[in-house]
């Protein structure tokens, strides 16, 4: 038994709730009324009370219903939702309905839909048709957004304004004629002159050097790979347009309805959208999360979305905006989550820093796209599994409104950056398997397994706060980057970087000289060459051939010892040592006996690289190391599956097993959920959560 970890370098303390006034979390769903008769409305509002649903999301998708046609607003109906809602206590985050022009405005103005990048000009019929850059989309949108905020900035129910919805999710980018103008005034506005352009693009390879701004055209359908610095460009350009959509209708809302908090909705790893830029323009963060029950390692990607959310919100308590209480209508086959998934992933969001819980949708739609999405109100009605789930679960993020506002400290970070992920899975690399956010997820799956908090860290963030960073593939690292990674490391942090890291410069240029070129002597090797392994290929991995600094807890296998059966998969550089240990060699193959991860020491810290995917069980161990090295205590022996988190003085254990587990929590704590003092051993039913207070005790330890 070791012991668990403690809170981050912070002491915990209280931040900003997100809505102070509902004193405690948040806890409701989208609501449409709009498309129920309106006899229901009395029976939602008393199903909602009994519930405990205190905050709904209201108007989404109603355009349409909201203005039939340009001008005034034929709002009457949601004046009346707005009052029931008020007149039961229930805040509105209110939408201003701008994800799905209305078909008299695209009659008007056919040229909002926008055009992929085949030329096909997409047609009216589902939502979120509209070019990002089209005038006459963003003139429409901030008139209504206008109107809606003069009507309502004062009405009681309104807590909060929700923008559009889930940007980009349909249509990432458009390729039309307007978004090309546009495209062309975002270049012009970096590069200044053509020629910088074209030095940026490389514009002498495949003779591609403009004349002429003219010239230049969104990355449409070429013969074969287009251009890198092009594509890269764009895709900054795209996430740029859609901002600039949510912040035209942010101003009026925020010139109108000042004081009210602003947000919409990120979609966690969500490509298209760079959410460190965008959440700067947010009041506050929020994320709609929806992972496949049928994956057993649903809550490991689920924690890391939370994570995500709450890092580029820069800690800030953060809103599940959307999760399904059961099945999505969206997947080829769409299982129900098991009995206790949906209370046990809305507290895991709890855990990891949301102070409001919601689901898309209260009530079941019996019509349209989504009819066989789940809702809160199932189609079956409150004679339902999912029904007496959703008021269990009201009942008891209620017992936990004293957690609301208390900050998620972390001493671990992973580094992230959408630029990379752009350029990293852009075409013509040395392979195409390798994709950001599964290795971002093997990386950090350890942590997760040792009950370590981590951020999401941008490269050009402070790093100052946390003792070890991971850095998982950053393939584009600014100047600024790589030398905060550097600085991090000289001054006592460690890093663990892994492969197809520091290659290339913001426009997508090779950074020359053997890799990784910013970070050669931070790490103690060179890269000559890059091996990538073909898909389903494992190449044996061994032990040092010297024996490395044992810092491993007694009795575990030396520290950089290759487990038995271990194995590298997906890429192998070809390293030379430069001062760097080796923790593990290439056991077969023409690298056999060279180097695949290394350690060395930099200024005050320490530097690890790994220059081949290990199997989990080695990189787990690797990662553990790179832990103790960083003084990142790490629970040990926490049965997979079993999710501890702290927030402020909580910690939370979350089964996520379909089976009971038995804990040792070192003493005996206060649950907050049932109010019962238990322990130290408990044998957690499955699917079982404690909130514990751990103020003032002993910290808790498991019993493995
Ligand atoms: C997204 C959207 C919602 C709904 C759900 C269904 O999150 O924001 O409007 O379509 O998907 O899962």
């Amino acid at each position: 038994m070791v012991n668990a970890p403690g809170a981050g370098p912070v002491s915990a303390g209280t931040v900003r709730s997100v809505l102070p006034q509902l004193g405690g979390i948040a806890y409701g769903g989208d609501y449409n009324p709009e498309q129920w008769p309106e006899s229901t409305w009395a029976q939602d509002i008393r199903l909602m009370t009994e519930a405990g649903v205190n905050l709904v999301t209201v108007g989404v998708f109603s355009w349409t219903r909201l203005q039939p046609g340009p001008g005034e607003l034929t709002a009457g109906w949601l004046d009346r939702v707005l009052d029931l809602l008020a007149g039961a206590g229930i805040k509105a985050d209110l939408a201003t309905a701008t994800a799905s022009p209305p078909a008299w405005l695209v009659a008007a103005h056919p040229e909002i839909l926008p055009v992929t990048a085949d030329g096909t000009r997409l047609s009216f019929g589902s939502r979120q048709h509209y070019c990002p850059s089209s005038p006459a989309y963003r003139e429409a949108a901030a008139d209504l957004a206008g109107r809606l905020a003069g009507r309502y900035a004062d009405h009681p129910a309104v807590a909060m304004w929700h923008i559009g919805n889930e940007y980009g999710c349909h249509v990432p980018a458009c390729y039309c004629e307007t978004s090309a103008r546009a495209f062309r005034r975002w270049l012009q506005a970096q590069y200044g002159e053509l020629d910088k352009l074209n030095d940026a693009w490389g514009g002498a390879v495949w003779s591609q050097d403009y004349t002429s701004w003219e010239q230049v055209q969104p990355p449409r359908v070429t013969p074969t790979f287009g251009n890198p610095g092009q594509r890269l460009d764009f895709a900054r350009f795209s996430s740029d347009e859609l901002l600039a959509c949510y912040t035209a209708e942010r101003e009026v809302l925020t010139a109108r309805s000042p004081g009210k908090p602003v947000t919409t909705n990120f979609m966690g790893f969500f490509r298209p959208v760079d959410q460190f830029r965008w959440a700067a323009r947010m009041d506050a963060v929020s994320v709609d999360n929806y992972q496949d029950p049928a994956d057993p390692e649903a809550h490991v990607f689920s924690a890391m979305v939370c994570d995500l959310t709450r890092s580029v919100g820069g800690g800030r308590p953060w809103l599940l905006m959307e999760q399904a209480p059961s099945a999505v209508n969206w997947r080829a086959v769409n299982l129900p989550k098991a009995p206790g998934q949906y209370r046990a992933l809305s507290l895991q969001a709890v855990a990891r820093g949301a102070d409001a819980v919601l689901s898309f949708q209260w009530r079941a739609a019996a019509t349209g796209a989504e009819r066989f999405h789940s809702g809160m109100v199932p189609h079956a009605g409150t004679d339902s599994r999912v029904w007496r789930e959703v008021v269990s679960l009201g009942a008891e993020l209620r017992r936990l409104a004293p957690v609301a506002g208390h900050p998620v400290r972390a001493q671990a970070a992973v580094l992230f950056d959408w630029e990379n992920w752009w350029a990293l899975e852009s075409d013509s690399h040395p392979s195409s398997s390798l994709r950001l956010t599964d290795l971002v997820g093997e990386l950090y799956r350890p942590l997760l397994q040792g009950g370590v908090n981590a951020d999401f860290a941008h490269p050009e963030s402070d790093l100052s706060g946390y003792r070890l960073i991971l850095v998982p593939a950053l393939y584009l690292v600014t100047g600024a980057g790589a030398e905060n990674v550097r600085r991090f490391v000289a001054d006592g942090g460690t890093a663990l970087i892994t492969f197809f890291s520091g290659i290339v410069d913001p426009h997508d240029r090779v950074r020359l000289g053997g890799y990784p070129e910013p970070w050669r002597d931070l790490l103690g090797l060179r890269i000559e060459e890059l091996a990538p392994l073909p898909d389903g290929a494992a190449v044996r991995l061994e032990g040092p051939a010297a024996p490395v600094a044992d810092t491993a807890p007694a009795g575990a296998a030396p520290a950089g010892a290759a487990p038995a059966g271990a194995v590298g998969r997906l890429w192998q550089d070809v390293i030379e040592l430069r001062g760097a240990d080796p923790l593990l060699t290439f056991g077969e193959g023409y690298l056999d006996g060279q180097p695949a991860a290394t350690r060395h020491d930099y200024g005050q810290g320490t530097a690890f690289y790994l220059g081949t995917l290990p199997d989990r069980t080695t990189l787990g161990r690797l990662v553990g190391q790179a832990c103790r090295d960083a003084g990142v205590p790490l629970w040990t022996g926490l049965p997979p599956g079993v999710e501890a988190v702290r927030r402020g003085g909580y910690l939370f254990l979350i089964s996520h097993l379909d089976r009971p587990v038995e804990l040792d929590l070192g003493a005996k704590r206060l649950d907050l959920l049932t109010g019962v003092r238990v322990g130290p051993r408990v044998l957690l039913p499955q699917r079982e959560i404690l909130v514990l207070d751990t103020e003032g005790g002993p910290p808790p330890r498991s019993a493995g």
